[in-house]
């Protein structure tokens, strides 16, 4: 069961990461919002911060941080986002909040991703948590009868509609071995903007409330 105090002591203890003058990528969530509502109190020693969503961009608006595209921030130094999924290797599940694209080009904007969980998100193997696609609305049959010939049973999040004006399938039944080969793998097929497979790019760095693993 996920855990709210464990959430807030990572993100707070994420701040330990964050250096003076810098420029933070923002992930999505509600461990991230402990991140940010921390960043708050460190506003004046930091340049802003790039975001992943519009709902993160308008908590920190709230927050009076200033927000920076990507292309204007260049490089980042830190990425701070949560996950769905860890396993010990770094690897994650991402995209429960629909997030994942951004998410991703962030993360691999960051010379440093660190990552901020819950325990109830440790795992020894990834899929449980069904594995989110970021997909171009006319690609959805498409890449579901792909992942149908994979193993996998794709269910469309029916309604939403990411903040880059595509869909979501949820892949469940995936017991997922070799997460490296199955993103490169799903990376190949037309119409999938984004997996939610952080495996090629894991994260540098794993806190389970104030606890880095
Ligand atoms: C957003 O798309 C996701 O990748 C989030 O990082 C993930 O769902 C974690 O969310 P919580 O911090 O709310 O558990």
């Amino acid at each position: 069961m996920s855990n709210a105090n464990e959430k807030r002591l990572a993100g707070e203890a994420a701040i330990r990461h964050v250096e003076d003058g810098a420029i933070v990528g923002v992930g999505t969530g509600s461990t991230v919002a402990f991140f940010i509502n921390a960043l708050a109190d460190i506003k004046d020693r930091i340049q802003g911060a790039v975001s992943s969503s519009e709902q993160s961009t308008a908590q920190l608006n709230k927050l009076g941080i200033p927000v920076l595209s990507l292309n204007d921030a260049g490089p980042l130094t830190l990425y701070v986002d949560g996950a769905d999924e860890c396993d010990p290797h770094k690897r994650l599940i991402k995209g429960g909040g629909a997030a994942l694209t951004r998410e991703k080009i962030i993360a691999a904007a960051s010379a440093k991703f660190v990552c901020i969980i819950d325990s109830s998100k440790q795992v020894d193997l990834l899929g449980k948590f069904p594995l989110p696609i970021e997909v171009i609305p006319m690609a959805r049959s498409l890449i579901g009868r792909e992942v149908v010939k994979l193993g996998g049973q794709p269910v469309w999040r029916d309604g939403v509609v990411t903040d880059n004006g595509n869909w979501i399938i949820d892949v469940h039944g995936w017991q997922i071995t070799d997460p490296v080969s199955l993103e490169s793998q799903l990376n190949q097929l037309p119409g999938i903007v984004a997996v939610g497979l952080f495996a090629r790019r894991p994260a540098d760095v794993v806190l389970v409330g104030d606890r880095e693993i």
